[in-house]
C-alpha cells in the first residue's frame, strides 16, 4: 500500500467517524424535540396537575433534583461541559419521571405520559457525563448522599425539569 493510499483511506475513515457523531446529535436531537413537545405546559398542567388531588406533593431527596441554579453554578464555577451537563439532565430527569411513575397505580389517567416520557429518557440515558456531573450521578447512587427527603408537588418537579432542559438544550438542538 503506497503511503497515499494509506492517507486516503485514513481521511474516510474521519469523515465517516465525523459522519456518525453528526449524525448521532441529529438523532438525539429529534428526540429531545420529542421530548420536549411532550413537556409543553398544557401536558404538564393537565397530567402532572390536573389530574393529581389538590396540593398532592412526592418525597424526593434534595439532591436528586437538578435546578436551574444548580447548573449555572456548575457551569461558571465549576467548568462543566454542556454535554456533560446534558447528560446530568438526562439522568435526573429520568429518575424523578421514575418517581412520579412509581405513586400511580397502572389505571391512573397521567401514567401513558409517564411511559411516554420513559420511552425517550430511557434510550438517551446511555451515555453516563464525565467530570464533575460524573461525580454527582455517582453520588446519587448511594443513598446516603442523596439529601434529605422534601415535599415536592409533581408538576413543579416537571416544570424544574423543563426549565434545566431549555437551558441545556436549546443551543444544541434549536428548541424554540
Ligand atoms: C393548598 O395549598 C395552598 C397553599 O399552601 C392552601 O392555601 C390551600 O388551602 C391548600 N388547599 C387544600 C385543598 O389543601
Ligand atoms: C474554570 O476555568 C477558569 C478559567 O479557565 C479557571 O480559572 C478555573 O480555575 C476553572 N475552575 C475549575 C474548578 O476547574
Ligand atoms: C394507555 O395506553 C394503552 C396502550 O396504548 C391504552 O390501551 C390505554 O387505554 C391508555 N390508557 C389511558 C388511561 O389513556
Amino acid at each position: 500500500m503506497t503511503s497515499q493510499t494509506r492517507m486516503a483511506i485514513k481521511m474516510l475513515f474521519y469523515v465517516l467517524s465525523l459522519l456518525s457523531t453528526v449524525s448521532g446529535i441529529i438523532e438525539e436531537c429529534e428526540n429531545i424535540r420529542l421530548l420536549y413537545n411532550n413537556l409543553q405546559h398544557r401536558n404538564r398542567l393537565e397530567y402532572m396537575k390536573n389530574n393529581f388531588p389538590i396540593n398532592y406533593t412526592i418525597r424526593v431527596h434534595r439532591n436528586e433534583v437538578l435546578r436551574v441554579s444548580k447548573v449555572k453554578r456548575l457551569m461558571e464555577r465549576d467548568n462543566a461541559t454542556e454535554l456533560d451537563l446534558q447528560n446530568l439532565w438526562l439522568f435526573t430527569s429520568n429518575n424523578i419521571v421514575k418517581k412520579i411513575q412509581d405513586v400511580l397505580p397502572k389505571k391512573h389517567p397521567s401514567r401513558n405520559y409517564t411511559i411516554d416520557l420513559l420511552d425517550i429518557l430511557d434510550i438517551e440515558v446511555a451515555v453516563l457525563p464525565g467530570g464533575i456531573a460524573g461525580d454527582i450521578i455517582s453520588r446519587l447512587r448511594s443513598p446516603e448522599k442523596r439529601g434529605k427527603l422534601i415535599s415536592v408537588k409533581p408538576k413543579a418537579l416537571l416544570d424544574n425539569c423543563f426549565k434545566v432542559m431549555h437551558l441545556l438544550f436549546s443551543a444544541t438542538c434549536i428548541l424554540s
